[in-house]
């Protein structure tokens, strides 16, 4: 199998969050001491994904180079693309599908951030599995009517996914991160706009689900979950991370420490950085987790 690729869309316009929004994109937020993109970001990095594909707004997308780059910082390569209007979620893999070159791909929601002990081990084989089309991850929730939702048989096989529904057959939601095999781009082309004229992801999983293997990984109570576009999940958001951060005293989805781990950059690189910026919070924390590192007290 080709190795897996990875796509983060970054588009929409973000109105639930107005005002907020007006003159920044909702994925350069904060969430507690990064900017969001940095946590799907290091979701597909956990997930040992090394060439990545930023799709975005023309007016955002410069902003996501500059904050960025070429990922060489991180030992990764990073790529972008525009999204010329929000005609929905799978065009995605339409817009990306040259990056793609016939690669499987891990799509990820810009505003989707995970976190759960054991789940960069578990996204990593997961990410290797070739044997199945697609695998959606789902997460229980108390308000699914706001999510595509994931209807569940008794069996534990995925009967059908319902984007938004009035009257949801689960408190499942399918979560903003897709691994698709080299056939999403075909699939994203044959399907028709919706109502609202977007392309809809949900659509895709369904026609994933009509003619292949589909597996749903469900997060378990030790995971989190968070869709941050509302005032109110981004600022749990960002109080998850602080308080987590906080207690432990290590950074949650920080880049430099995935790269460092996982040998994608030296110890030196993440110091420059590091001095670049020392009188930050982050900065100073790089320093401290290098030096952890190399004492070998992880
Ligand atoms: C999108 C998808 C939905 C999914 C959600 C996850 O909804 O359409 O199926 O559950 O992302 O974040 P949106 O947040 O764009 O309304």
């Amino acid at each position: 199998m080709k190795e897996r690729k990875g796509i983060i869309l970054a588009g929409g316009t973000g109105t639930r969050l107005y005002p907020v929004t007006n003159v920044v994109s909702k994925q350069l937020l904060p969430v507690f001491d990064k900017p969001m993109i940095y946590y799907p970001l290091a979701t597909l990095m956990l997930a040992g994904i090394k060439e990545i594909l930023i799709i975005s707004t023309p007016e955002d997308l410069p902003r996501f180079e500059r904050l960025l780059g070429s990922g060489s910082q991180w030992g990764i390569e990073i790529n972008y693309e525009i999204q010329p209007a929000p005609e929905g979620i799978a065009q995605a893999l339409i817009i990306g599908e040259d990056f793609l070159a016939d690669s499987p791909s891990a799509l990820i929601l810009g505003d989707n951030i995970f976190h759960g002990a054991g789940f960069g081990v578990k996204l990593n084989e997961l990410s290797l599995d070739s044997m199945r089309n697609l695998t959606l991850f789902a997460c229980q929730v108390h308000d699914p009517e706001r999510y595509g939702v994931a209807e569940i048989g008794a069996d534990g096989r995925l009967i059908n996914i319902e984007e938004k529904p009035e009257d949801p057959k689960s408190n499942y939601a399918v979560t903003g991160l897709y691994f698709y095999d080299a056939d999403a781009p075909k699939f994203a082309a044959d399907l028709e706009p919706s109502s609202r004229g977007e392309l809809e992801i949900t659509a895709l999983n369904n026609a994933y689900l009509k003619h292949s293997s589909v597996h749903v990984e469900k997060l378990d109570r030790g995971h989190v979950w968070f869709d941050t576009g509302t005032p109110e999940s981004l600022s749990e958001a960002s109080q998850y991370v602080q308080a987590i951060e906080h207690r432990q005293g290590v950074k949650i989805h920080c880049p430099e420490e995935i790269a460092l781990h996982k040998g994608w950059v030296s110890s030196d690189k993440i110091l420059e950085t590091a001095s670049s910026v020392a009188n930050s919070d982050y900065g100073q924390y790089l320093t401290r987790m290098v030096k952890r590192h190399n004492s070998g007290h992880y």
